[in-house]
């Protein structure tokens, strides 16, 4: 079976069990659940019902998908994401984008934790992309048969949907908290980065880094969906300063940032109709 051809039965399943076409996807990242408690829940899915769903293997990452109604908006949201660093083909990890692309999305909002590269930013914030570095060790697009789901050259001179920034920043804005926006780099992981890592990723010009979002965005592109995402700030990354840290740290600061993206997407929804 092609890939196509899996991503149609996926599809099929989805709409057989009510999904309607066109909502919106969002995927969210690590520590950053408590958006479902704002949904409107209508189907819950365990993502190993869904026909060739890519198996999770975090088990801090539900793995579920929830359909349901957000400030008057249909939602699509894969709660539980893959990474490079799970073995996964870049297919796999791109799965649900295609998925919520076949189902009629145009658009996709992507949550996920990153380390601070930029010190004037502080754990616990919320930086919105504005433009990425791909420094895993591969692309989604650099696979045997994906000339078959779109094309291959494709551009990404503006990855991040202009209008959606405008509107994230006006609303941090009309909200007082800060948001800051700047360039995330997606490295493959899982192994953290060292003191050398970082100064180099300073110097190449990023202010948050993490293992994921990239491979999704690449693809959404390749599907000409409007995309927009934003990273919780989890840790430091100072060279000077190097604090070993740990998994229940990240969660930790993930909670503190969640607040503030939740009013975002919230706000985006709210005014996507007008
Ligand atoms: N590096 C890479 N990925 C991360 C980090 C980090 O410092 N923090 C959260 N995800």
């Amino acid at each position: 079976m092609n890939k196509q051809e899996k991503i149609n039965q996926s599809q099929v399943f989805l709409t057989n069990m009510g999904i309607e076409a066109g909502a919106v996807g969002i995927i969210l990242g690590t520590g950053v659940g408590d958006l479902i408690d704002q949904i409107q829940i209508e189907r819950e899915i365990p993502y190993s019902a869904i026909p060739h769903f890519p198996k999770p293997t975090m088990e801090f990452h539900k793995g579920r998908l929830i359909y349901g109604s957000l400030e008057n908006n249909k939602v699509v949201i894969f709660e539980g994401r893959f990474h490079a660093y799970e073995g996964l083909s870049y297919f796999e990890i791109t799965y649900p984008v295609r998925l919520m692309h076949a189902m009629g999305a145009q658009q996709l909002i992507i949550s996920n934790a990153a380390g601070a590269i930029n010190l004037a930013f502080k754990k616990g914030e919320v930086m919105l992309i504005e433009d990425h570095i791909n420094l895993q060790a591969g692309s989604p697009l650099a696979e045997k048969g994906i000339e078959e789901l779109g094309e291959r050259f494709v551009d990404m001179s503006a990855p991040y949907s202009p209008k959606l920034i405008r509107k994230a920043k006006s609303i941090a804005q009309r909200n007082n908290f800060a948001l800051h926006a700047g360039v995330y780099a997606a490295v493959t992981g899982p192994q953290l980065e060292t003191k050398a890592e970082y100064r180099y990723l300073k110097i190449i010009g990023v202010d948050a880094v993490g293992m994921s979002t990239v491979p999704e965005v690449i693809v959404a592109n390749q599907l000409k969906m409007e995309c927009i995402a934003f990273s919780v700030l989890t840790d430091l990354c100072d060279p000077q300063n190097l604090a070993p840290i740990n998994i229940e740290d990240i969660m930790a600061s993930a909670k503190k940032a969640e607040q503030s993206l939740i009013i975002i997407v919230k706000e985006l929804l709210s005014t996507q109709k007008k």
